[in-house]
């Protein structure tokens, strides 16, 4: 099957389930933020095993569905747990999910994440104001789907300023402390080394992590306003003393989600 092909079959499957209902922000949820999802009114959840041909998420602590509902008045598709490039997937079936929440109807991607902190320390929040992907393959490699974008997309504003100006000010005015910088991604599943960590720091990069800058580049493409928040889990590999696991990842986003999930729900409130 073609991406194309495979994306109109989860496209009919989704939509026949989804009884007329069109998402305004599609909002992904990274390591740790799962319960977000749990929080909302929900008015469906679809299971990623019951959507023939999608990508299974594997990671522990991703759950692995679509939750449909609304934050505040504002209609939201979440997604419990991402598809990441590591477990296996091509670049193409990692960011089939945007795309899908693309077609049925979304028009703002949130995108959140754990990642590791190249300028901010654990527990530290940034906004993304740009990201580098050199160290990934593009997603957008393979034909172009028409329907989304062109062939060659512009990428000089990929994280919306209108919606990192609403973040700024949902954090002001909840009185968390936002810093902004630059992601990068990488394939993972492997952290960093020190030295590749000191070479990302040189290139520019504020945190490092392996998802979000492939699906906010598809988004991009498709004409979504795209904006991201990652939460900085752990000092990246070289910065501290301490060997990294997934379960210091896991400790410090669940330790720092109460505010995360404020800052998100707030922002999304405000995105009307
Ligand atoms: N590196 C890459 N990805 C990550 C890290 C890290 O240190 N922490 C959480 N996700």
């Amino acid at each position: 099957m073609t991406t194309q092909e495979k994306l109109n079959h989860c496209y009919q499957s989704v939509k026949e389930k989804l009884d007329g209902f069109v998402p305004r922000v599609a909002l992904i949820l990274g390591s740790g933020l799962g319960a977000l999802a749990d929080e909302i009114d929900a008015v469906k959840t679809i299971d990623y095993s019951e959507i023939e041909g999608f990508p299974q998420s594997t990671v522990q602590g991703h759950k692995g569905r679509f939750v449909f509902g609304k934050i505040d008045d504002v209609p939201v598709v979440i997604m419990q747990g991402r598809v990441h490039f590591y477990e296996g997937y091509s670049m193409q079936d990692t960011v089939l999910p945007v795309r899908l929440m693309r077609k049925i109807g979304a028009e703002i991607l949130f995108l959140t994440n754990a990642a590791g902190g190249i300028s901010f320390g654990a527990g530290e929040f940034m906004l993304i104001t740009d990201h580098i992907s050199t160290f990934i393959e593009s997603p957008l490699i393979g034909a172009n789907l028409d329907e989304f974008g062109v062939r060659f997309p512009d990428m000089s504003e990929i994280y919306n300023k209108e919606l990192n100006a609403i973040i700024r000010a949902t954090a002001e005015s909840s009185n968390i402390k936002l810093n902004e910088g630059v992601y990068v991604q990488t394939t993972g599943p492997n952290f960093e080394s020190p030295a590749e960590v000191k070479m990302l720091r040189t290139l520019g990069a504020d945190a490092v992590g392996m998802s979000t800058a492939c699906e906010a580049m598809v988004a991009n493409h498709a004409g979504m306003k795209v904006c991201g928040i990652s939460c900085v889990a752990n000092l990246a590999a070289g910065l501290s003393n301490n060997p990294l696991t997934h379960a210091e990842v896991m400790e410090a986003s669940d330790a720092a989600a109460p505010v995360f999930k404020k800052l998100i729900k707030g922002a999304i409130a405000a995105m009307k």
